[in-house]
């Protein structure tokens, strides 16, 4: 073990009050049910677990086939599925704290309503959690049935009705699929989010040549993976350098060079997904990699290679 990752403080940062021990997290609706991974190693090493994204009641989610795996990534069309923000409350909270995870909750809803009653539902165990994170790719039905991030707009009331009523960092997730990333940043800034993360899956789609069929019985889907990485890249750097809020950077991370890529455009801290499915021990190697990157340059924390590309560009 090196030094940096031996007093662990050159690997923390905080977002809001919370500390996270490294910068490391898993993304929403990769990790399974936030603790299956244990078995493969401990996952109280991570900065954070991030749950699936939770809605009020459960969702069936979409029809399958609904998973089709690219030449370069994966596309899914999952449709939110999810046992209802209750199951989380009842059953997975007490799971994943009993294995150590320091946990991130994902939530959403499709109007401000259903995010504020999933919020009055989580204040009683705000203390558990290290942030919640708000999915805002769900249409929001009141308003058009336009996703939230698609409308800058509609971020304002969904932020600063949940701040008002937990007291935990709140992190919003915004989609690379509109070109309002900045706009949103801002808007979630003041009405009181206290990071942002990209990217959400890209929109796609597959057919079959000899059926003609879609490969999705939704036809299209989000597409994630290596295949996406320059383009989550585009944006962390692109928005990191507005310095707005923190940006939690996402997108195709598959090894702990590409995590040490997002830091260095801007990310305070990345988050691992489609790579889980490939190799589920990937985020351990990854937070292995990035000290053993700090040591060989040189660097005694976080804050000194963070953003190192935005100054050289
Ligand atoms: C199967 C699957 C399910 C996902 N479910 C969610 C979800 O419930 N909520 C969410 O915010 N993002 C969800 N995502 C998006 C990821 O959290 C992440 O933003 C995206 O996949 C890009 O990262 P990656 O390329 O490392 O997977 C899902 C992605 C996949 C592949």
């Amino acid at each position: 073990m090196n030094e940096v990752l031996k007093n662990n403080k050159g690997l923390s940062l905080t977002i809001g009050k919370s500390l996270f021990k490294n910068p490391v997290f898993v993304n929403s609706g990769t990790f399974a049910g936030g603790v299956e991974y244990n078995a493969f190693f401990d996952i109280s090493k991570l900065g954070a677990v991030t749950t699936k994204s939770f809605s009020l009641e459960k969702k069936e989610g979409n029809a399958p086939p609904r998973i089709w795996e690219t030449s370069s990534g994966m596309l899914n069309s999952i449709g939110l599925q999810n046992e209802g923000i209750n199951y989380f409350l009842d059953t997975q909270l007490c799971k994943m704290k009993e294995l150590g995870a320091d946990i991130i909750l994902s939530i959403f809803g499709c109007d401000t309503e259903e995010f504020k009653k999933i919020a009055a539902k989580i204040k009683t165990i705000e203390k558990e959690l290290k942030a919640v994170e708000l999915n805002l790719s769900c249409p929001n039905v009141r308003e058009g049935g336009m996703a939230f991030c698609a409308a800058p707009g509609q971020i304002g009331p969904v932020v600063s009705e949940i701040k008002n009523i937990i007291d935990v960092p709140l992190i919003v997730k915004l989609s690379p699929n509109f070109n309002t990333i900045i706009e949103s940043a801002i808007i979630s800034k003041e009405n009181g989010a206290d990071a942002i993360s990209i990217i959400n899956t890209i929109t796609g789609t597959a057919f079959d040549i000899e059926t003609f069929k879609p490969r999705l019985a939704n036809i299209s889907g989000g597409l994630s993976g290596p295949a996406i990485k320059p383009v989550a890249l585009f944006h962390v750097y692109r928005l990191a350098k507005e310095k707005i809020l923190p940006v939690i950077g996402m997108g195709g991370i598959s090894c702990w060079q590409d995590a040490v890529e997002f830091l260095i455009a801007g990310a305070c801290a990345i988050g691992v997904g489609t790579a889980n499915f490939i190799n589920p021990v990937i985020s351990e190697k990854i937070i292995e990699g990035i000290a053993g990157y700090m040591v060989s340059m040189g660097f005694s924390s976080l804050d000194e290679m963070v953003g190192k590309a935005i100054k050289e560009s």
